[in-house]
């Protein structure tokens, strides 16, 4: 099928860089996160990615099912950063850079970054990602970006609208050559968040935020937070500053969730 995602079509778009991907690429598969874990639990190397046309099991956050038609861009990564539990929530700020980046690359669509782990344009999301644990030093990172997704085929959850490239960049987008301009944002600067001048990617993630500046509802666990957010941190949290002018820093990490103030 043209266009479809294999080994052979994504093949020529990845990135020759560190990192040596290789690529198991399936018609259909519960959840790429999960085919990632078990290779990276047997020992598969940094930079194996599991690609899929369609999830029957996609899930994100909190326990949400993802849903995951043909068309869209579904895939996991396997990475071995061996970084400290509590600096893992910065891994989904980097993804979610590397999705923003590479859909203005190859559009005039405006993404952005809505902590603590989707793109958004305007108050739709187009992209989900779900980095989970894989063992001691590993990650697995799921990124779910509807690319030629008729919007009225996906749901319509609770807390957000759904869109997709496709209908808001009035095209059909080649997906091998997107996921490997994904792994080209996502290198450099996931070996700049390895090392020790990890703070660099604050900026670039301040410019691309939707809710940097906003006035917000955080919910954490059974607690709600109302403020404005005030600055975004190195390892993925936000700091709020709440009504009564206290500042309360928030981690990416469990129950959290954000909703930005209606219009
Ligand atoms: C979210 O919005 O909460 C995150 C969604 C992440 C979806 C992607 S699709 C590829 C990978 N496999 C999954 O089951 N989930 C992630």
């Amino acid at each position: 099928m043209p266009g479809s995602l294999t080994a052979d079509s994504i093949g020529p778009h990845l990135p020759v860089g560190r990192i040596e991907w290789t690529v198991h690429a399936y018609y259909v598969l519960g959840s790429t996160n999960d085919v990632a874990r078990r290779l990276a639990v047997g020992g598969a190397p940094e930079g194996t990615i599991v690609v899929a046309e369609t999830q029957t099991s996609g899930r994100g956050r909190r326990g949400r099912e993802w849903y995951s038609p043909e068309g869209g861009l579904w895939f996991s990564v396997v990475l071995r950063p061996h970084l400290p539990p509590e600096r893992a929530g910065g891994l989904t700020i980097i993804a979610a850079i590397a999705v923003a980046r590479t859909v203005r690359e190859v559009s005039d669509v405006d993404a952005r970054i809505k902590w603590p782990n989707d793109v958004y344009v305007g108050r739709g999301k187009l992209a989900g990602i779900l980095v989970e644990s894989a063992g001691e030093g590993t990650l697995v990172v799921g990124i779910g970006l509807n690319v030629n997704v008729t919007v009225s085929d996906l749901p319509r959850d609770a807390g957000h609208e759904a869109t997709s490239l496709s209908a808001e960049g009035r095209r059909t987008f080649d997906r091998a050559a997107l996921l490997g301009r994904i792994l080209l944002e996502f290198e450099p600067r996931y070996f700049a968040y390895r090392s020790p001048e990890y703070p660099q990617h604050v900026e670039e993630w301040r410019e691309l935020s939707l809710v940097y500046g906003e006035e917000v509802v955080v919910t954490r666990g059974d607690e709600e937070l109302r403020g404005t957010v005030f600055s975004l941190e190195e390892d993925g949290g936000i700091v709020l500053r709440l009504g009564d002018g206290r500042h309360e820093k928030v981690l990416p990490l469990g129950d959290v969730s954000l909703a930005l103030r209606p219009f």
